[in-house]
Order: structure tokens, then sequence, then C-alpha cells
């Protein structure tokens, strides 16, 4: 199932309103051109939303042009800024080379250093999804650009802190020639106790599909997929945001959670995640925890109506906390169009709740004083 946007949301470009949000249709930017920022973020800083994300060219979602960013006041008119961190072009040894693979990245702002610090997923180019690397970037200004710093694999030689001794003496136990067969009962029990976290302990464990989420007391962590998809890792991030202090935990071990968005409301966290179909959009799953170090807790599948078993064609990317508003949080998502990667799509939605859960419909049209006639 390819590009649902041209068949699930079939009345495209009709006229926008101002402010109006009109998930799945064309999003033009200041310049008239559907807006190029795809498995994005958004980062609030002095009175504008800045937008980073996937720059995707026509024909294949491999980098050819970088990470951008735009610019809002309002969150519904958006000024392409500039290419905040550009593929490079003239030195093939660079990690960044054009033709890599950059999925994903988010943007914070460090109040200690004042500077901007960028982490996306990379792939390096030729070698499809196999390094599972993360990298970093920084700058002084948050259109950048960003100086690129460098790429790796998250804590090498560390173990989750939250491990019992228990849990790391069966660790020892497991050997990884036994599990050579993979997806049998016996194998997933191995990797739910660990066996990718061991045999990734000396290089560092994978990261793909990620984000970054700065609590209130202004500590930083990395949320993403790890140990070849199958479970969730959140680490900590240093005091500038620029590499990881080796503690970390593991949620969902085994559970298949790709496209991590978390917010947190009234002192609770809440993660919200899809499976791992690639491409193709598929149900969203939910979780919650009253510290961001756990007990992490599964939940139903946030979405609600038509479509809500695809997660309404998409798949998440970011949960945007709207400033100046209560309880009001953006769910963002990406239709993706592997044809025409360029022409995917984007899901913003207003994030409801019942009981204190937090639940998502799809509306085809909806602005931000959405938020106020739910009081
Ligand atoms: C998705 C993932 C995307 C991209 C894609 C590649 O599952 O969320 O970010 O990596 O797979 O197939």
């Amino acid at each position: 199932m390819c590009c649902l946007c041209t068949f699930i949301f079939p009345s495209l470009v009709q006229g926008k309103k101002t402010n109006e949000i009109r998930s799945g249709e064309i999003w033009p930017d200041n310049h008239g051109v559907h807006i190029n920022a795809h498995g994005g973020g958004v980062l609030y800083y002095n009175g504008r939303y800045y937008w980073y994300g996937e720059n995707k060219s026509d024909t294949t979602s491999s980098a050819m042009v970088g990470i951008m960013c735009y610019s809002s006041s309002n969150l519904s008119d958006w000024k392409k800024e500039s290419v905040a961190l550009p593929v490079i072009t003239d030195d093939a040894s660079s990690d960044i080379v054009k033709g890599c693979i950059m999925e994903r990245p988010k943007v914070i702002y460090n109040k200690k250093t004042k500077r901007f610090v960028m982490w996306f997923h990379l792939e390096l180019k030729g070698k499809g999804y196999a390094a599972a690397r993360s990298a970093v970037a920084v700058s002084d200004t948050p259109e950048g650009p960003f100086k690129y710093i460098r790429s790796e694999r998250i804590n090498p030689r560390k173990l989750p802190f939250d491990m019992t001794d228990e849990q790391r003496a069966i660790l020892d136990t497991l050997d990884a020639n036994k599990y050579k067969q993979w997806w049998t009962p016996m194998w997933y029990e191995a990797i739910s106790k660990g066996l990718f976290v061991k045999r990734d302990l000396q290089g560092g464990q994978m990261a793909r599909d990620m984000q970054l989420f700065v609590d209130d007391d202004g500590k930083a962590y990395h949320i993403y997929s790890s140990e070849d998809n199958l479970t969730l890792q959140i680490a900590e991030l240093s005091e500038d945001y620029l590499s990881h202090t080796g503690k970390y935990i593991r949620i969902a071990p085994a559970g298949h959670n790709e496209a991590p968005a978390i917010f947190k409301r009234n002192g609770e966290y809440w993660m919200i995640t899809s499976g791992c179909t690639g491409w193709e959009p598929n149900e969203a799953r939910m979780f919650s925890a009253p510290s961001i170090w756990g007990p992490w807790k599964k939940h139903p599948n946030p979405c609600r109506g038509p479509k809500s078993e695809i997660t309404f064609g998409g798949q998440s990317t970011y949960v945007l906390p709207v400033v100046g508003k209560k309880d009001a949080f953006i769910f963002m998502a990406d239709i993706w169009c592997p044809k025409h990667p360029s022409n995917a799509r984007y899901i913003w939605l207003p994030i409801q709740f019942e009981d204190g859960i937090p639940y998502i419909e799809w509306l085809d049209s909806w602005s931000l004083d959405f938020f106020d006639k739910k009081k």
C-alpha cells in the first residue's frame, strides 16, 4: 500500500482558511512549495516554532539534501529557513555524504550552553540500515547551519542501569549460538532477556527511529528503537546534550516498537509508538510512566474512529506542546510515500483526554482554538 495520501485523502489542496490545519493535504511553505521536513520534530524558541525534518527527494528516501528547517509563529504559516544540516558532497569519507540515510532529526535547546543540539538517525551510504547509529550536530542559532560532530552507537560497555543482579546473571548465561533461528518463542524470550544488548555491548547499542525529550529540570533524554528494532531504550544525555552518560533503560523488550513520540502531562510521561512495518502504516501503541525511568505501562491504541487501526495512514514522529495553552498537545505523524518520497504528507491532530488518558481522532480541518473550546 503506497502513497495512502492519494486514496485516503482524495480532495487535496482545497482553499485553505487562515490557521487551518488540514492533515494529509499539500502544505505549502512561504514559496508555495510543499513543506519538505519529514520524520520531523518542532522546537519552540524565542516566540517562534522551528520545524526540523528530513528533506525527501522525488525518487529516493536517501539523503540528497540534508535536514531542513522551517519556522512559524502560528503553526500554520511556515517560512522555509534553511538546509540546517546539509549532506556533504565533496568528501566521500564523511558519515553524512550525499546518499547516506538521515532520519527523524530532532533539535533541543540547551539553556546552559545556549546551543541548539540536533540528533538524528544515521545510516552510512551503501550499507542499508546496518549501521544503526545516532549522529549529533550543534549550532548557535535555531536555523543553523549546524556543525556536524560525529555518529556512534549508544553507550558501549554499559548495561541498563536498572538491571538486577539476577537479570545480569541470566544475561551471562545467554549463548548466541543457541538462538541462530530468529522469531521462535525461545528466541523472543532470549531477546527479551537481553540477547542483543549483550551482542552489542562492546560496540554500543543500535539506535534507529528516535526522539529527544527535555524534562522540566533541563535533563535531556534520547529515546530510540534499539536491538534490531525489537526493544526501545531511553538513555540520558550529558549536561551539554552532546553525548550519553551511560545511564539507560529498556522498554517493552521484544515488543517491536518504532517511531517513539513522547510528552509529559501533569507529571505523567506518555509515549506513542508504531509497530515495525517499514513505510506501511500500522496500529499505534501507547505507554505511560510516572517517571522517565519507568515503569512503562502499555495502553490500548490511542487512535479512534475510521482508519484508527492504521494510525489514519501515518506513523508517529513527534508530540508538540502548544505554547501558552494548557493541555494542548499536537500528535504529529508522517504519511509516507516511498515511491515518491517528497510527496509524503503530514498528519497533525490534537491530542484529547478522557479520564486523563490521551486519545486521537481524525479531523479534516481544525485550528488551535480547538484547545480553547475543549475547556
Ligand atoms: C520505518 C521508520 C522510518 C524509516 C523506514 C525505512 O519503519 O519508521 O523512519 O526508517 O522504516 O523503511
